[in-house]
C-alpha cells in the first residue's frame, strides 16, 4: 500500500511540474503582442522583441540610475552646440544609430541588439541626464564614450539627437 502511494506521489509531482512549465510558456506566448508573433513559429527561439526573452534573460530595458536622471545639461541647445553635436554624431554614432537616429545604421544589422530609435516618444521622455549617463557608460554593444568624447561633447551630441525626433 505504502509503495503504491509513493508512486502516486511521484507521478503527481511530475504532473505538477509539467503543468507549471506549460503554463509559463503559454503565458509568455499569450502576453507577447500579436504583431511580434507574425512570422514567428511556435517555440522559435525567443528574441529581444518578445516577453519570453525578457522573462528568461531578466534583460529588461536599459535604465539610468535616478541620480543620473536629475543631472542638468549645462550646454544650451542652440545652433552652435547642435552643429558641434552633429559632427560627433556623424563620426561616431551614425554607423549604428543611422543618419536619422532610427537605429538603422549600416552596422546595425551586425549587432546583437538593436540600437534604440531616437525618434520615438519613449526616447524623448528620458532626461538629458539619463542620456548622458548612457553615453558615458555604454552597455554592450553600445560603447562607453567616456574617453572618446569630452563631457561637453557628450552634452552637445545629446542636443543634436534631440532634434532627430522633431
Ligand atoms: C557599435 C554600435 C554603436 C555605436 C557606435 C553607438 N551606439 Fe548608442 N547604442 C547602441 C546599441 C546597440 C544601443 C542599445 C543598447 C541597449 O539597449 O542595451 C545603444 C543605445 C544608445 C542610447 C540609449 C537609447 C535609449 O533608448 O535609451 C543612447 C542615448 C545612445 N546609444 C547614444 C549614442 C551616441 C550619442 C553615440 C555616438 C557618440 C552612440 N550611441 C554610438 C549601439 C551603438
Amino acid at each position: 500500500m505504502k509503495i503504491t502511494q509513493k508512486i502516486g506521489e511521484a507521478k503527481f509531482s511530475k504532473f505538477l511540474a509539467a503543468g507549471a512549465v506549460t503554463g509559463v510558456v503559454a503565458l509568455c506566448f499569450a502576453f507577447t503582442p500579436a504583431e511580434l508573433k507574425g512570422g514567428q513559429k511556435w517555440m522559435s527561439p525567443p528574441t529581444d522583441k518578445n516577453l519570453c526573452y525578457s522573462f528568461l534573460t531578466a534583460d529588461d530595458k536599459w535604465t539610468a540610475p535616478a541620480e543620473a536622471a536629475k543631472v542638468k545639461n549645462p550646454v544650451a541647445s542652440n545652433d552652435a552646440s547642435i552643429a558641434e553635436g552633429k559632427k560627433m554624431y556623424v563620426k561616431i554614432c551614425n554607423d549604428c544609430h543611422g543618419k536619422k537616429g532610427k537605429g538603422d545604421g549600416p552596422k546595425s544589422s551586425e549587432l546583437d541588439k538593436p540600437p534604440g530609435d531616437f525618434t520615438k516618444p519613449d526616447f524623448a521622455k528620458q532626461t538629458d541626464g539619463e542620456l548622458f549617463w548612457k553615453i558615458t557608460n555604454g552597455k554592450k554593444p553600445m560603447p562607453s564614450l567616456k574617453k572618446e568624447l569630452t563631457e561637453e561633447q557628450r552634452w552637445q551630441v545629446i542636443n543634436y539627437i534631440r532634434t532627430l525626433g522633431k
